[in-house]
Formats: C-alpha cells, structure tokens, sequence
C-alpha cells in the first residue's frame, strides 16, 4: 500500500501525485526519540520546488473547486476507509516516529478516521442562503442575494509533532471538501507518519496535485511558504512562538492559529474529588503532557488540598512509564531540547521551595512523572507550558484568586472546574478568558465536531469540522436586481 511513498528509509514528497525526491539530494535524518537510531530520512525541499509545488496546487485547484461537493465528499469517505485498513501500520509509525505509547496512537488513527467521515457528511451540507433586499430598510423585494460559498484557493497546512496525523487530517480534510487545494507542510519529526496519511489521500483518488506536501525544516522554508503568493490561507497548529512569527511574516494573507495553552484544573471544596484526580492525571500526563489541552496548573481549595494532592500523588505513583511499544503512559519527549527545558522547569522549581510528591527522574529525553505541591507565583512553572510530564499544584484561598491566577497567563484555550454546585461553575466559567471551559471533565479538543478555539496567545481562529470547512471557504453574493 505505501511502497510508492520511499527508496528503502528515504521518504519521498507527494508533488502532482506522483512521490518525488529533491532535486538537489538534501534530505534530514530523522531519529528515534528513543534511542536516537536513524529511523529515516525525509526530502529538504528547496524553494524553486517549493514554487513548482504552489504553481502545481494553484492550477489544480480550479477544476476541484468546480467538482460537485458530493464527489469531493466520496473520495474523503474512500480516504477514511484506507486509513481503517491501515490503523496498525501507520500507528507504528508514529511510535516510532514521535515516541506515542501504542493506545494512543491507534487511538489517534481511528479518531482521524472518524474526523475524515465525519467531515465529508458535514461538508454536503454546507449550504448558502437568500436574502431578500426588503430586510433593509428603504429597499424592496426586487433586491435579491444569492449567497453560495466558495473555496479560498490554494491552504497551507502546518502541523505539529504531537498529532501528525490527526492534526494534518483536520487540516486537509475540511480544505479539501470546501474545494481548495492543500500544500501540507508537516513536522520534520513526525512527517513520516504525516506522508502516510497524504498516500492515503492519494490512493483515495484526490485529482493530481490537489494534495501535495512540502517538507523541510520549517526554520529553513518556513518563512519562505508563508508568505508565497499563491497561499491564499494558512492553518497552522504549534508553538506560540512560531504562530506569532508566522502571523507578523504572512502580513495579509488570512490564517487560522492554535496555539500553546496553560490550562487549569480549578478545584473547589465540594467537588468530587476522585473525579477530579482521575481527570486531572489522565489530563496532564497522557502522551507524557505534550499535549496543548494538557491540564497544566492546578488551583485548588486550600480546604480540600491536602485531600486532592493525597489523590493526585497516588494515582501519579501509578502510572507506567517505558517504550511507546509497550501498555505505558509515559514515554520518552520527542528530543533531548524539550527534555532538558522540562528540566529547567523542574529545577526552578525546587530552587524555589515547591514541595516535590513524585519524580524528578531523567534518563536521555525520558522524564518521570513529576508532581509538585506548593508552587507559587514566582516559578516559572506556574506560567510556562512544559509540553511535557511535570504538574504544578497551585493552593488557593477562594474562586476569586483561582480566576485571577487563570486569567493572569498568558494563554487562553481550555479550563476545567470540579464542582457539584452549577451556579459556581458557570460564574467560574463566565470569567475565564478561554476558549472553552469544561465541567467536571479534564481540558480537550474532542469530540471533533465542537468548536475549539484558544484566545490571547492560544490562537485565532476556531477548528472543530463544521467551522473548519466555514473556515476556508467564503461567502460569494451574486446580487439579483430584478427589472419588473
Ligand atoms: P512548532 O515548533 O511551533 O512547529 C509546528 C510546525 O511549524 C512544524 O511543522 C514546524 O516545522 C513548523 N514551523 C517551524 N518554524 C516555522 C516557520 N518559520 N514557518 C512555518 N512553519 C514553521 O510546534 P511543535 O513543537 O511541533 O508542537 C508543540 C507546540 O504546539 C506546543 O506549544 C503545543 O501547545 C502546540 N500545539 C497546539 C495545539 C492547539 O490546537 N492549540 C495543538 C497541538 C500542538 P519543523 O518541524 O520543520 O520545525
Ligand atoms: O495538542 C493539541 C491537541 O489539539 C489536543 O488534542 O485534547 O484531543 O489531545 P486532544
């Protein structure tokens, strides 16, 4: 099924439908995040390729955008059942790839599949409206607009190294069923399980060069993409840093962004404690925290603190740490950057006198789960994102300091309160300034088709299928002016 897609562990690009290798032979050696043995080699592209790949997605994108929706939509429903077939070997890509514990990464596959399903139903039902001159005052009926909507042109989809599949399927498949084009820059780690997911696409019957992928480092053709001429919309999923870098080099060009996040777990005195620990470890620590909807702070009750932390401590104690081949929850951090920017976090904290529970323990890029108790405002750990398995419990005196403590970072996506009192819930919930707030349930993008967003530095833009496909496409308004 993928033989085309790689010369033995040199993987190719997907240009015209056809897999290519660089003209110029660059290519970047990927690693294991494990052991850091060669897993393969991608394409470093270079920008005259780079050029041919959006003159290529620019003329192909005319005839697809003109191809009735229900066609567009077969071919999503053809892509979601190869992906089925081929749960298990892409899956083991990714473990190899990016270091996902196996349940994760099938989890993550099977949930593509639905998301490309799901998209491709919605995307038929995507429809215009009418609307009468005589709505408005000082006009008649004689006014009519026809209001269709339209693909924007060409998308460039970035995703990042966390879900290379699924966070490049949210992309492509919207893009796709509204008639655009889509040039997919994945990860460098991550691109191989990423180019997997284009074959699939391809196989599936998407028109020559209407899915094509360019990768590269994203610091070497990075900037170079983004402000192209023939990118008419960019979607970009990673780091807060490279999101506003990319928004101040695109100048107009419009783009949807989501980004890193900060998000609280607010616990207050009458919440169901054991709910709340089981949500707030399975939250922070799954895929070892690099997850942007990962719970990242705690702010609890100093009335039911003690209570919460015995909780939280025993059921970190518990979690199983190893090779993504195996049953585990922590795995090792996709490189030894983000382990030892962890380990910077951990250590200012414990300079600063939080109370280490648990970990504290490093091997290569592997990070033990750590949990700290009495974290304070002056560590950096109470406002940076670790992108990895470390959590801070912040003790607190009454909801008025939780929702200044949440609203003071700088991010805004997700946050969660633990209550059984729902006026308190939705008082908390009004005054977070989040994209979401969850009740009783730990921070998360899913189920696909809710809106989610993150506000301040977590992004503009709203994902989630029905907004993504809104998204990038756009209103057209053909005005009727009726002569009789
Ligand atoms: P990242 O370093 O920002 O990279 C994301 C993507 O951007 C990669 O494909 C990267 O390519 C590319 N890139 C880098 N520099 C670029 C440039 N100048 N122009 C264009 N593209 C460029 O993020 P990451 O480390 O992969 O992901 C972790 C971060 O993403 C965390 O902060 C996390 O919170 C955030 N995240 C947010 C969400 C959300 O929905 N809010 C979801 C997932 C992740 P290379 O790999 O080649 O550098
Ligand atoms: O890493 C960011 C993802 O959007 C999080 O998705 O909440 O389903 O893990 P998730």
């Amino acid at each position: 099924m993928f033989e085309n897609i790689s010369n033995g562990k040199n993987y190719k690009s997907l240009f015209n439908g056809e897999w290519i290798e660089s003209k110029n032979k660059n290519t970047i050696e990927l690693k294991s995040p494990v052991d850091e043995s060669i897993i393969g080699s991608i394409q470093a592209l270079s920008k005259e390729e780079v050029d041919e790949v959006l003159e290529i997605s620019r003329e192909a994108q005319i005839k697809w955008g003109e191809t009735p929706i229900s066609e567009r939509a077969e071919i999503l429903y053809k892509a979601a059942d190869i992906l089925e077939e081929n749960v298990e070997e892409i899956a083991k890509i990714m473990q190899l790839e990016i270091a996902k514990d196996s349940k994760s990464a099938i989890s993550e596959v099977k949930r593509t599949v639905d998301f490309i399903r799901f998209t491709a139903s919605e995307g038929k039902h995507i429809e215009g409206e009418t609307i009468g001159g005589d709505n408005f005052p000082g006009f008649n009926k004689s006014k009519l607009s026809f209001v269709t909507r339209v693909p924007l042109g060409v998308v460039l989809s970035i995703s990042p190294f966390n879900y290379p599949v699924n966070l490049s399927a949210s992309k492509i498949a919207p893009a796709l069923v509204a008639g655009n084009s889509v040039v997919l820059k994945p990860p460098t780690q991550g691109a191989i399980s990423a180019l997997y997911l284009a074959e699939v696409f391809n196989k599936a019957g998407i028109p020559k060069g209407v899915l094509n992928t360019v990768t590269g480092r994203g610091s070497e053709i990075g900037d170079y993409l983004v402000t192209h001429k023939n990118v008419n919309f960019i979607n970009f999923t990673g780091s807060t840093e490279v999101g506003k870098h990319i928004a101040k080099e695109a100048n107009m060009i419009p783009m949807m962004m989501e980004l890193g996040g900060k998000d609280a777990a607010i616990v207050l005195e009458d919440a169901d404690l054991e709910l709340a620990a089981k949500n707030i470890v399975s939250g922070a620590y799954s895929y070892s925290g690099q997850r942007c909807t990962a719970v990242k702070r705690v702010l609890v009750l100093d009335t039911v603190a003690d209570k919460l932390v015995s909780l939280l401590e025993e059921k970190v104690k518990k979690l199983k740490v190893g090779n993504p081949k195996d049953e585990v929850d922590i795995t090792p951090l996709i490189d030894s950057k983000a382990a030892d920017f962890v380990q910077g976090l951990i250590d200012d904290a414990i300079d600063k006198g939080a109370k280490l529970l648990v970990g504290n323990k490093r091997e290569g890029n592997l990070i033990y789960p750590t949990l700290f108790d009495n974290v304070t405002t002056d560590m950096r750990l109470a406002w940076e994102e670790p992108f990895g398995p470390v959590l801070p419990i912040i003790r607190i005196k009454n909801i008025e300091e939780a929702i200044d403590i949440a609203n003071k970072s700088e991010y805004g996506l997700q946050s969660s309160v633990f209550t059984q009192n729902i006026d308190d819930a939705f008082y908390i919930a009004k005054k977070l300034e989040v994209g979401t707030v969850q009740i009783n349930n730990k921070t998360e993008r899913g189920p696909d088709h809710f809106p989610f967003l993150g506000v301040k530095s977590s992004g503009m833009g709203t994902q989630g299928i029905r907004y993504s496909i809104e998204a990038m496409s756009r209103p057209k308004a053909i005005v009727l002016n009726l002569l009789k």
